[in-house]
């Protein structure tokens, strides 16, 4: 969370960079924004709430550093946007992560004026203090080892640009005239490939003199633009099916990794958000397609389930980002304990890329909209064909796989169904949605679509627990989603419709054939264990059309961020 960009160098557009490079990361907090400059003798800086305009002049300048933010401490005001200036205005700081022990140093800042309500503005006081002695890297040094939490710091006194970072990610970039500074790898790319991947505990000073190896890389910038779609979220729903059968193209990592799932002894599959669901459907498929156990956690819950954890278990770290600290810290820890680790990530050179013992590439392409569509699409398919490889029968997999494929290009086609599904719906309080089996992570997954995008509460069930408690909720006309699709949970996924139409819900069936218990039909063909990848793409375009409807952005909804760096 937060984006992060700098430059140095001997180009005098160094704010135009740096503000260029911000429209690339705002997915990582847009709340506000800030970019300073040096000019003359001083910084100038501009801070602003709400999203980035698309275009902005900056004066020549040839130092620079900018932030989106995530709001942690402190409301979203001009003020609290970064980057944040020494009482001087002599240094600036952007700051991404949270200063756990900011209250305690804060007590040392008694001759400070300090402007905000954040935790960073703590940081560039202390260094400010530290200056009298110290040169500004010692000065940097002092006081990021005084720091309690998961932080990365860019800081510039107008001569030099200090980074450090300990948990969040940062990125250097060497180009022809100088250097760049980056919270993700793709947004430097347009300057340069030659980069280094910061380490815990690293800190450098960009400058002339600046000595570690830059490795020369062979990737390329993958720009995200909208074509002729109103939305990131709508493009990305669009290109699924190509994303489906990308998965197919080759199969090696799939062979690979089922067989390391064979020889472990214990498999753990860890994500979090919609990736966790799909680490939730992944237990169901391997039960159900090649009749093995495997075991799945939550990120932010996989720390309390280590104690049993062996040099003979297997992590698959299933994250589009690549990033999210609350499976970065899970698998660092297992790592020590000598565990084997998978990546199954979109993201090139990301955290979780990095760490791995085998790294598996979603090739989904950048995600831009906040709510995952495509990577989730790619995450499900892979660890359906990573079952059937395991169970032998790969070539099914890649057949059930292709005929989802076409059957989201089907649902796209028919996509005014579901528009008109959203217009009927639109105004109310709650949505629920059932699922039994391998259904049951889609109904979890549909919900988070919903909520994301709309704001409207839904809550996600097996169908069977609806009973124990929350039918309680179901009022007439409240909206109950059944996914229903041609397998072992059908009679009792229609008797759960019964049950709740009985109460008078307004029940809304999606799967390969109608019943008259339900209001509202949404076909979806039977293709298989495949079944879940057209269900979810239902749930995808339920969510975008109801947000449309309610005049939401699909792409920017409130209070989130894409690649959530903090605990
Ligand atoms: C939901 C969504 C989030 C992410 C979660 C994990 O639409 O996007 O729930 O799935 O934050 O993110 P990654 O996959 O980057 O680890």
């Amino acid at each position: 969370m937060c984006g992060i960009f700098g430059y140095i160098g001997s180009d005098n557009n160094a704010a135009d960079k740096v503000f260029k490079g911000l429209i690339d990361i705002e997915y990582r907090g847009y709340d506000s924004w800030g970019v300073s400059y040096f000019q003359g003798n001083s910084f100038k800086t501009v801070k602003k709430t709400g999203f980035l305009p698309s275009i902005f002049n900056f004066p020549s300048s040839s130092i620079s550093i900018g932030h989106t933010r995530w709001a942690t401490h402190g409301g979203v005001t001009e003020i609290n946007a970064h980057p944040h200036l020494s009482c001087d205005n002599k240094l600036v700081l952007v700051h991404n992560g949270i200063v756990e022990n900011y209250r305690e140093l804060k007590k040392e800042l008694t001759n400070h004026k300090i402007k905000s309500e954040t935790d960073s503005e703590i940081i560039i006081h202390l260094i400010e203090d530290q200056l009298q002695d110290k040169n500004l890297k010692d000065a940097v040094s002092e006081v990021f080892n005084k720091l309690e939490g998961l932080n990365a710091i860019v800081i510039s006194d107008g001569k030099e640009i200090v980074v450090c970072k300990k948990g969040s990610p940062l990125v250097l970039g060497k180009t022809e005239n100088g250097y760049v500074v980056a919270s993700d790898p793709n947004a430097i790319l347009p300057l340069t490939k030659k980069l280094i991947f910061l380490e815990d505990g690293d800190l450098f000073s960009l400058d002339a003199g600046l000595d570690p190896e830059f490795k020369e890389i062979d990737w390329q910038y993958t720009k995200a633009d909208l074509d002729k779609f109103p939305h990131f979220m709508l493009k990305e729903i669009y290109e699924q099916p190509q994303v489906l059968y990308n998965q197919i193209q080759s199969l090696d990592a799939a062979r690979e990794i089922a067989e390391e799932i064979k020889a472990a002894f214990g498999t753990y599959f860890v994500g979090c958000g919609s990736a966790s669901y799909t680490c939730l459907l992944a237990e169901y498929a391997f039960s159900k397609i090649s009749k093995k156990h495997i075991n799945f956690s939550i990120g932010s819950e996989f720390d309390y389930k280590e104690d049993f954890l062996t040099n003979k278990s297997l992590l698959i770290a299933v994250s589009q980002s690549g990033e999210t600290i609350d499976v970065v810290e899970p698998v660092a820890h297992a790592k020590k304990r000598g565990v084997k680790i998978v990546a199954l990530t979109n993201t090139l050179g990301s955290t979780l890329y990095r760490m791995a013992d085998i790294k598996h590439l979603l090739n989904a392409g950048p995600e831009k909209a906040v709510a995952s569509t495509k990577a989730v699409i790619a995450m499900v398919a892979n660890i359906l064909l990573y079952a059937y490889s395991l169970a032998g029968k790969l070539d099914l997999g890649i057949k059930v796989i292709e005929d989802s494929a076409r059957e989201i290009e089907n649902i796209i086609k028919r996509q005014d169904e579901i528009k008109k599904l959203a217009d009927k719906i639109y105004n109310v309080q709650h949505i629920f949605v059932l699922g039994r089996g391998i259904s049951y992570p889609v109904a979890l997954e549909a919900t988070l679509k919903i909520k994301e995008t709309s704001y409207i509460h839904a809550e996600g069930f097996a169908s069977g627990e609806l009973k124990h408690g929350c039918l309680a909720l179901v009022d007439k006309g409240t909206p109950v989603i059944v996914f229903l699709p041609n397998d072992e949970t059908k009679a009792a996924v229609l008797a759960n419709a019964m049950e709740v139409k009985a109460r008078g819900a307004f029940v809304i069936g999606v799967g390969f054939e109608n019943n008259p218990v339900f209001d509202f039909f949404f076909e979806v063909k039977d293709v298989g264990a495949s079944s879940v990848l057209p269900h979810i793409v239902f749930a995808q375009f339920l969510g975008y059309f109801l947000a449309i409807k309610l005049g939401l952005n699909p792409d920017k909804p409130r209070n989130l961020a894409k690649s959530v760096t903090v605990k």
